[in-house]
């Protein structure tokens, strides 16, 4: 455990909705910290002798590689547990399987479709849940998004993040993200896709002690107007794939390109979760051109995780 931060041992993560401003400033610094002791080759074996499970229902690249890589730099274990190699797929419950699971481990990530499946592993386990993506929430890559939008800006307050695409769950963990560091957001997608109604009302609760900006609109170009750092994700969000088809023609005009940027302050960053597609949801000159900070978002998530592990078990 790393000295002089805040207590958070035992504590879930399933959504930065249920984190302070301050514990999730901490988290922040603390994963710059874990990014400088791994460069400058400094021991951070945290976790010791500890085993976190990785349970995941969906595919994942950088989620399970950092997390993996995570443990084995703090000096502990993951175990992948793909679900369908786990009795949960022959009908044990979710319930008996956190009983059981939190008897050998210290801790469980999980990525699966609802997510009231992983508030309710989170409710029967023992030990720390943390949520690796659900249909709702994706908190871990927001955490990577905010570590890197302070390294590329030099701070948070103040900001203006614009998210031009589908009302996912990138979308909904960054307004809680913003509201939660004190960044304006500003998401514009087309009619129907909008963030979920309940979400949008929390994270203006969330953004009211700052008192920074909760926007929901349609058009892309009020949303990237002015915007310090824009975002985009897949049009097509995994389990939605029988839509593909009518998604690609909804949201052609949420394209980040050349035209849409044109309306960013002049040094915007461009951020996207990954997997990207490249002239879909954003064009290759935008993603792989001078504004692009895919690189170090994505290497982020190794830090970002770290410093939610070492907090956490
Ligand atoms: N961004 C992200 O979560 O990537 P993976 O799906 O590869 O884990
Ligand atoms: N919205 C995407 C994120 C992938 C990391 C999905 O859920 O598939």
């Amino acid at each position: 455990m790393p000295e002089n931060t805040l207590n958070l041992k035992g504590r879930d993560f399933l959504s930065l909705h249920d984190f302070t401003p301050g514990e999730v400033a901490s988290v922040i610094e603390l994963a710059g910290e874990m990014k400088e002791k791994q460069q400058r080759n400094v021991p951070h074996r945290f976790l010791q002798g500890k085993t976190l499970g990785l349970i995941f229902e969906k595919a994942s690249t950088r989620t399970r590689v950092s997390f993996e890589v995570a443990m084995y730099q703090l000096g502990g274990h993951p175990l992948f547990l793909n679900t369908k190699d786990l009795q949960l797929k022959r009908g044990e419950s979710i319930a008996d399987t956190a009983r059981v699971l939190s008897r050998f481990l210290d801790g469980i990530m999980i990525r699966t479709y609802a997510h009231t499946d992983v508030e309710e592993l989170a409710g029967y386990a023992d030990v720390p849940v943390i949520n690796g993506l659900t249909d709702r929430l994706h908190p871990c890559q927001v955490l990577a998004d905010l570590q890197t939008i302070k390294e590329k800006k030099g701070g948070l307050a103040g900001l203006k993040l614009a998210y031009v695409g589908d009302g996912n769950n990138v979308c909904h963990s960054l307004m809680f993200g913003c509201a939660k560091a004190g960044l304006d957001i500003s998401v514009a997608t087309p009619d129907g896709y909008r963030p979920e109604g309940e979400i949008v009302r929390l994270a203006r609760e969330d953004a009211e002690p700052a008192g920074t900006k909760v926007e929901i609109l349609t058009d892309p170009v009020a949303a990237v107007s002015g915007a310090d750092v824009v975002v985009t994700d897949v049009w097509t969000s995994m389990g939605q794939e029988e839509r593909r088809a009518e998604r690609l023609k909804v949201f052609a005009p949420y394209q980040v390109n050349e035209k849409l940027v044109a309306s960013a302050k002049p040094d915007f960053i461009f951020l996207h979760c990954l997997p990207a597609h490249r002239g879909e949801e954003v064009t290759a000159e935008i993603i792989d051109g001078p504004h692009s900070a895919v690189w170090d978002e994505a290497e982020n998530r190794l830090h970002a995780q770290k410093a939610v592990l070492a907090l956490l078990l």
